[in-house]
């Protein structure tokens, strides 16, 4: 059996709900699907003791974990989580916890159809407009992934990735490791408050899933301006009516988002946005994702 066919295995197994909805998006996403979740749970699993039933359980604890929340979000019109450092204690803090969070988000990039969707785009839209570039900024990797995959198109390139969560820090420096790349280096660091360090000298920025996880998403825009040389380009995403453990900042509308790029300074260079259905009559907007690729004005 492949990675894939364990991977379903697994879930079959143990997490049969979600049996239905993870072959459908399998089936929609066709081979390209196929070779990104190889890759994926090929050098996931190596951090998971090569045991195939932990990423699945990673991933199912996530979907139901998420489902909870996105339905009591639906009900009530608030995100549970309100506060920045509870989050910071109950979830960036919390190795067992972020670590399950982000093997589930890692798998999610196959796994739901709205996220491999968003995945092509990052490749097809974001990565294929880069050019000569020599210095990127991962903001908040989480599981390391994306840049990686950054670095594996560019290798003359070098990445600094900078998170709040040791965790995330210590993921993707072992998922370095895994893909032999020794041009990536990780830190510990908050997003919200960059000095000057990398200042305008940045030629590519990928910010993906951190605007919603903090209290002012204008402090991530300002980090990501200060830090974009004159026509770099930068990958972020916001979340927007979707509800995680660790979202805070409510986002109702994509329109909301592009007014606060705008306003922080940047041109939108290219975007898509994908998500699912809402799960009651009483949400305010389906949760999704708007994916931007922003250049400073
Ligand atoms: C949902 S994960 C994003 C993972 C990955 N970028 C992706 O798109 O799938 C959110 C990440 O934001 C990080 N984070 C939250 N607040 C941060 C801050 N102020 N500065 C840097 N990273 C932060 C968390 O530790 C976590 O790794």
């Amino acid at each position: 059996m492949n990675n894939l066919e364990q991977f379903v295995a697994a879930i079959d197994r143990s997490h049969q709900p979600l049996s239905k909805s993870l072959a459908a998006s399998i089936e929609e996403g066709g081979e390209r699907l196929q070779v990104l979740a190889e890759d994926i749970l090929e050098h996931y699993k190596r951090l998971a003791n090569d045991d195939m039933a932990v990423l699945a359980k990673s991933f199912a604890t996530m979907v139901l974990q998420f489902n909870r929340l996105q339905y009591k979000y639906e009900m009530t019109g608030k995100y549970v989580s309100q506060n920045y450092d509870d989050v910071r204690e109950a979830v960036y803090e919390n190795t067992d916890e972020m670590t399950g969070m982000m093997f589930g988000l890692a798998c999610s990039q196959f796994a739901w159809s709205n996220h491999f969707k968003l995945w092509c785009f990052f490749e097809d839209n974001f990565l294929a407009k880069l050019s000569n570039i020599k210095q990127v900024l991962e903001i908040a990797p989480g599981h390391g992934y994306f840049g990686l995959n950054l670095l594996r198109r560019f290798p003359e390139a070098r990445l600094t990735g900078i998170d709040i969560s040791s965790t995330s820090v210590d993921m993707s420096r072992r998922i370095a490791v895994e893909f032999k790349e020794s041009a990536a280096e990780y830190h510990l660091q908050d997003a919200r408050h960059l000095d000057d360090e990398y200042l305008h000298a940045v030629d590519a920025i990928i910010c993906g899933e951190l605007l919603e996880h903090v209290p002012h998403p204008e402090e991530i825009f300002s980090s990501i301006g200060k830090s974009l040389r004159p026509g770099g380009l930068a990958y972020v995403t916001a979340a927007i009516t979707a509800a995680a453990p660790d979202h805070i900042y409510e986002f109702e509308t994509p329109e909301q988002v592009i007014a606060m790029a705008a306003g922080e300074g940047f041109s939108i260079v290219d975007q898509i946005c994908e998500g699912t259905k809402p799960l009651t009559s009483k949400a305010k907007g389906p949760p999704r994702t708007l994916s931007m690729i922003l250049t400073k004005r």
